[in-house]
């Protein structure tokens, strides 16, 4: 079932177009990685999911239930972690969650519950009573997170949780998301695709203010074409290794070979033939092979066919 239904927005500021009848569905209980390069349009789409952003067209609706803008009522059903979350720095991650719990109207006992339940899920139990001014950038991450789910939201959404953070940051806050999707869906948006590769089921990539590629990651990945080769040389120089290029692409098995530096990716019939083949013809050319593999379908490779 639909969760979240964009439907036709389209959105501008002043001359400028961000959203073009901009149409997206998230199902319950997925896990959507919303990709898009800086200004694409990721958090404009997020401010109006949350109702901080009124669109210019369109309509967008959680569980059947349409948003509106301003103090939209479906916001009980959401949590909004924003690209910049702030936070009062003198107050502790205690502190902070029951103040957030007694914001959304919980009761004491539920504060307290979520309160302990959530801190042991984002790893700050031992940092609790630390104030969070002291906080690394990726404590303060996991902390929004927490803050976002305090009243058990059907549809958690994160902008960019994982961009200014390094690589350990990184893989805490992915582990986090992909654990509570268990409780909530999760729609987080970035540029990294490795991370959506991670842990989402569902992707959607945003460009020129539309979704210009989209759907279930393993569906898109089965769709891949198989029948590619890389293939890894020694350094020839730049002449002979132009040249080659023009060799490999006369042969007739051969369909598309690009180079970069040494590297030559090269779409074949069938990997298993004419790989063999071409291993043959590069070896009788004597050089030097030192990588030759079946390139693997992942979201880079897809998304790099997509806009050539
Ligand atoms: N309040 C605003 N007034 C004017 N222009 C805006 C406003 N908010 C966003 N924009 C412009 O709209 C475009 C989309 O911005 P948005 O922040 O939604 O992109 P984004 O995909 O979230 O980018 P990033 O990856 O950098 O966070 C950008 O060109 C931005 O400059
Ligand atoms: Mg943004």
């Amino acid at each position: 079932m639909n969760l979240l239904t964009i439907n036709n927005v389209s959105k501008r500021f002043g001359q400028l177009p961000v959203l073009d009848e901009l149409s997206l569905e998230v199902d319950e209980g997925s896990v959507f990685g919303f990709i898009g390069k800086n200004g694409s349009g990721k958090t404009t789409t997020m401010r109006i999911i949350v109702g901080l952003l009124k669109a210019d067209l369109g309509e967008v609706y959680i569980k059947g239930k349409k948003v509106d803008f301003g103090q939209t009522a479906t916001n009980h059903m959401i949590g909004y972690l924003p690209d910049v979350p702030e936070f009062y720095g003198f107050m502790n991650a205690l502190e902070y969650l029951r103040f957030c719990g007694k914001i959304k109207g919980m009761n004491p006992a539920d504060i307290k519950l979520k309160t302990s339940e959530l801190l042991a899920v984002v790893g700050l139990e031992e940092s609790a009573k630390r104030r969070i001014k002291g906080y690394s950038r990726g404590m303060k991450q996991r902390l929004g997170i927490a803050q976002a789910l305090m009243h058990n939201p059907a549809l958690l959404i994160c902008d960019e949780p994982t961009s200014a953070l390094d690589p350990q940051g990184r893989s805490e806050i992915l582990n986090i998301l992909s654990q509570v999707r268990e409780r909530t869906t999760v729609l987080f948006s970035t540029h990294i695709l490795a991370d959506v590769e991670r842990i989402c089921d569902t992707v959607g990539m945003l460009e020129g203010g539309k979704i210009v590629f989209g759907g279930k990651l393993d569906e898109i990945k089965g769709r891949q074409r198989k029948d590619r080769l890389v293939v890894q040389l020694e350094d020839l120089g730049v002449g002979a290794l132009e040249t080659l290029l023009l060799e490999l692409r006369a042969l007739p098995y051969v369909q598309r070979c690009f180079r970069a530096g040494a590297e030559f990716t090269i779409d074949v019939d069938s990997v298993s033939e004419d790989g063999q083949q071409l291993l043959r013809e590069l070896v009788a050319r004597e050089l030097t092979v030192l990588g030759f593999c079946v390139q693997e379908p992942s979201l880079e490779n897809l998304y790099l066919d997509v806009i050539k």
